[in-house]
């Protein structure tokens, strides 16, 4: 893919508008993973260190886009947090024209979803953002899926366009799906299934075994008739669950861990006893040891998606399990997404991690093959400046 790198460009005395993804968990207001954050330093550190002045642009969340800032939708911990880690100055703000004026070296704007057009890739919205810098940095990997204003449509406003630091990390680390070396295991868990079904069918061709769990196997589950009781499943997919639930490679827990409510202690059944008062939270570590033998002779893992509720430390131990035999096997390991790298990090295990992508979405669509938007933008914008675009 021909994109043009932050290095190409001289930055000192530039505005330099950096989208990067700082959609970190939130818990009480507290930042619960940094890794996103960690992950964009080198990108930010390279600007200030080359005399650039920085524009922040990130979303947090799913707020309403009101255009007004919504509290438990606010930057404010992550820009403290920056300004902590940089021992510098943040300037946080929500008016863009204040951005216009400012000259400190480092602004960062509220976040962007509370902005009107954002997620509707709104070319007036664009067309400010890019009227504010004079390089645009994409360095949101994890958000370089979405066609938004703030990832995508800002290309066609600015002169000139690249990606970060992180993003040519990612693509490098990536490439390895095409050369991947059999077996393959993938496992997939999270709370839906819907927006994970291309992905899923799409690997069950590549991957020799694909273990599930989460929603995604509650919804296979009933799909072929079994009682879940008042689990998490998305019936509108049942069609094309069962045709999943159908292929050899597919593996679903023939056990797990149900509880009343989330605020009950669990116990362990098999899925074939429970009842209608029963809500699965977990997939039972006992059926993830079994097929530790998988692990064992996988050449390549990856995971994206926590088996179960593993917030909650209850039901945290089928996730525990699953981190704890990647962690132990000889496989290249690459794990992807917010809520998989702090399920990651709450086992222990990023340190066994060959590759961790700090993509849920993107990381999925990527290893689908499917295009990415705001990629796709860049290297339309780099083909341009070459004079091949036209
Ligand atoms: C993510 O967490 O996958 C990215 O930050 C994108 O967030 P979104 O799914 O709300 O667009």
């Amino acid at each position: 893919m021909h994109l043009k790198d932050l290095t190409d460009y001289q930055l000192s005395g530039k505005r330099v508008m950096l989208r990067a993804d700082m959609n970190v968990p939130l818990r009480h207001g507290i930042i619960a993973n940094t890794e996103r954050i960690d992950r964009s330093l080198p990108t930010i550190k390279h600007i200030l260190s080359e005399g650039g002045k920085i524009i922040l642009l990130s979303h947090l969340g799913r707020p309403q886009e009101t255009g007004k800032v919504q509290a438990e939708f606010s930057l404010k911990p992550v820009a403290d947090y920056l300004e902590e880690k940089l021992n510098m100055p943040i300037l946080l703000v929500e008016d863009l024209e204040v951005v216009k004026k400012s000259n400190e070296q480092f602004i960062m704007v509220e976040n962007i979803r509370f902005y009107k057009g954002e997620k509707g890739n709104d070319s007036n919205l664009a067309e400010k953002l890019g009227s504010l810098c004079d390089i645009f940095v994409m360095d949101a990997f994890a958000t370089s899926h979405r066609e938004h204003a703030s990832t995508t449509g800002v290309v066609s406003f600015v002169d000139h366009a690249c990606v970060g630091f992180l993003i040519r990390e990612e693509l490098e680390a990536l490439e390895f799906i095409d050369k991947a070396k059999k077996p393959i295991l993938v496992i997939l868990g999270g709370a839906k299934i819907s927006t994970k079904l291309s992905l899923i069918n799409a690997l069950t061709e590549k991957a020799d075994y694909l273990l599930l769990g989460g929603g995604i196997a509650n919804t296979c589950l009933g799909s072929v008739g079994v009682e879940v009781g008042s689990s998490l499943i998305e019936s509108s997919v049942f069609t094309e669950a069962k045709q999943l639930v159908e292929k050899d490679n597919v593996l679903l827990p023939d056990k797990v861990l149900v509880a009343l409510n989330k605020e009950s202690d669990p116990t362990e059944v098999n899925v074939h006893t429970l009842t209608k008062e029963d809500c699965i939270f977990d997939v039972s570590p006992e059926y993830i040891n079994s097929l530790e033998h998988l692990f064992t002779k996988a050449e390549t893992i990856i995971w994206n998606g926590p088996m179960g509720l593993f917030e909650e430390d209850r039901f945290f131990s089928g996730t525990q399990a699953v981190a704890n035999l990647i962690a132990g096997s000889k496989a290249y390991s690459v794990i992807g997404g917010g809520d998989t790298i702090s399920a990651a990090a709450k086992a222990g295990v990023l340190d066994s991690i060959n590759y961790i992508s700090t993509a849920g979405g993107a990381f999925l669509k990527y290893l689908e093959g499917k295009p990415l938007p705001a990629l796709l933008a860049l290297q339309e914008k780099a083909l341009e400046s070459s004079g091949d675009g036209t």
